[in-house]
């Protein structure tokens, strides 16, 4: 069994012979190549004049392509045309609607090169990163297509008391808004986007604004395969411009968001703000996630695990390890490991084989890190930070970088990028650092290391996060094997890429 590898997306490996795939990928990668996205409304692109360059992350001369904005008014159409389309959408057969989510597998998978440019060129993503960004996207779709024809198909059969039969089937709620962040900017926007049309509803959808033209293509593909034009619209912009009416329009049935937690507050108070019935909100957010490691756990292991967690992507993963809590027992091993680790970590291009860590997705994310950097060597102790090459000032690079520090209080917020702290800890205190761990607020992943089996299950009792991981990383969950999604400030639940989340999209009507 390798859970890196499930049984539905496709199995393109960074160690498979390679030179075809890379050949393909590569003829996206000229600045000849650039891509024009514009809102999508009706199957109709809008030209609003308001538009946009996006910047490839690594080196900022260059530019993916341009996408226009959308404004009020065709915020507004597109709510229009995806309520009027409702009731035909939600009566179709769910087999038919999971139909067009297989059909877009299908179309992900012939195009995983333009895909793969996109994630590179507009998102700085790795080659290993934009692989796993392709296959989760279809893993999404294939899975949920699956979900839908076991739950969605058929009424549920239900007896009362008196042998009477009874009946209710799952249906649509309406028109449903998804809005997206850019670290998973096809997986994500792809997987909330399938799961509330597989159900029923119809969708107005909101990409990040950093990464729109990915997500311009995925709509495209959507149409492509059946997905028809007045149910699905694309409308990208800021969350100001075009987030907000999104979620203050009284016709919005539910929504589904993965972002910040600020903003899912932000959003929660919006929705409710307009005095119309309460509608499900699916909100998948930040983390300031642990690993805790003691003294039985083997240090290789643990350094591997780490590095990975904290670095790989750039640390631009919400399930990425911020706070490795190390037994002192054996912190003096381990930490100097840690500092071997980080100096073997090659930070560069995101399209070179020889990369580990890209670029950070903005000037903004950017600037927010080397500010924690700057106020954390002030006030901690530096590990170890990786070294930039020449290049690095072209674009917005981060420099792995990991500090010792006495406490995860000293962390207020989550810090969205490759810094990593580590804290010592006794082995007596442990309830009392899982308590600390638990008092952020945020429960979204966590990672143990230990050959102890009783510790790994006082720590699974003990810690209130979605997804907990032992003796291995703790990034890179995969669809239909290891369900994703955290609690308290982490997220609502159900977790995504699980057999709980369609449900959530759905309204259950007696018949
Ligand atoms: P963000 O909250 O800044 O933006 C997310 C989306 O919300 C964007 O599309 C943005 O335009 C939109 N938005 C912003 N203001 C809005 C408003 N007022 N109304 C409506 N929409 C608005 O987050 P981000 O920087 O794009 O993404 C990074 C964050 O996402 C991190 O906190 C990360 O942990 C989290 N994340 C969580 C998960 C998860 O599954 N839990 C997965 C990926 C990312
Ligand atoms: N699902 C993503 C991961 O596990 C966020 O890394």
């Amino acid at each position: 069994f390798d859970d890196r590898k499930n049984s539905f997306g496709p199995n393109i490996e960074i160690d498979s012979d390679w030179t075809p795939f890379k050949a393909k990928i590569d003829a996206f990668m000229g600045q000849d190549t650039q891509w024009r996205a514009f809102p999508i409304v009706g199957g109709e692109k809008v030209t609003t004049g308001q538009t946009h360059s996006i910047k490839s992350p690594y080196d900022h001369s260059q530019t993916a392509g341009q996408i226009d904005w959308a404004d009020a008014a065709t915020v507004t159409k597109a709510i229009d045309l995806a309520e009027a389309a409702f009731p035909a959408w939600s009566a179709r057969p769910a087999t038919e609607r999971a139909d067009c989510l297989d059909k877009m597998a299908d179309l992900m998978e012939e195009n995983y090169a333009e895909l793969m440019a996109l994630c590179h060129r507009e998102a700085g993503k790795t080659i290993q990163d934009s692989i796993d960004e392709v296959r989760e996207a279809v893993d999404f779709c294939r899975y949920y297509a699956q979900q839908a024809r076991s739950h969605f198909a058929n009424p549920t059969h239900y007896k009362d008391f008196l042998g009477q039969d009874k009946q209710a089937k799952l249906n649509g709620r309406g028109v449903f808004t998804c809005i997206s962040p850019w670290n998973f900017p096809l997986a994500i926007f792809t997987g909330q986007v399938v799961a509330a049309l597989v159900v029923g509803n119809t969708v107005v959808a909101k990409p990040a604004e950093q990464t729109s033209l990915i997500a311009f293509r995925a709509i495209e593909m959507l149409h492509q395969a059946g997905v028809p034009t007045d149910v699905l619209h694309l409308l990208p912009g800021d969350g100001a411009t075009v987030g907000a009416p999104l979620t203050s329009d009284k016709r919005i049935a539910g929504l589904a968001f993965t972002g910040s937690t600020g903003t899912a507050q932000l959003i929660n108070r919006t929705l409710a703000a307009r005095g119309v019935a309460p509608v499900p909100v699916i909100a998948e957010t930040g983390g300031q996630n642990a690993m805790l490691v003691d003294s039985t756990s083997l240090p290789e292991q643990v350094v591997r695990d780490a590095v990975r967690s904290a670095f790989a992507s750039a640390g631009q993963r919400c399930s990425a390890l911020r706070v490795l809590f190390v037994q002192a027992d054996i912190a003096d091993r381990v930490i100097p490991m840690i500092k071997g680790a980080m100096a073997e970590q090659s930070v560069g291009l995101p399209y070179l084989h020889s990369t580990d860590v890209g670029p950070v997705i903005d000037k903004k994310a950017q600037k927010m890190l080397l500010d924690h950097i700057e106020h954390m060597t002030k006030e901690s102790k530096l590990i170890a930070q990786a070294e930039l090459p020449d290049f690095a000032k072209n674009g917005t690079f981060v420099a792995p970088t990991a500090f010792e520090i006495s406490s995860i209080d000293q962390l207020t917020d989550e810090k969205f990028g490759p810094i990593l702290h580590v804290v010592r800890y006794k082995a007596r205190d442990l309830d009392k650092i899982i308590d600390t761990i638990n008092n952020s607020g945020f429960g979204l992943t966590m990672g143990v290391h230990s050959r102890n089996e009783t510790t790994c299950a006082r720590i699974a009792s003990r810690a209130r996060v979605g997804n907990l991981y032992i003796n291995r990383d703790q990034v890179g969950a995969v669809v239909g094997v290891q369900p994703f999604g955290g609690q308290g400030l982490s997220g609502t639940g159900p977790k995504a890429g699980g057999p709980h989340y369609l449900q959530r999209f759905a309204i259950e009507q007696d018949l």
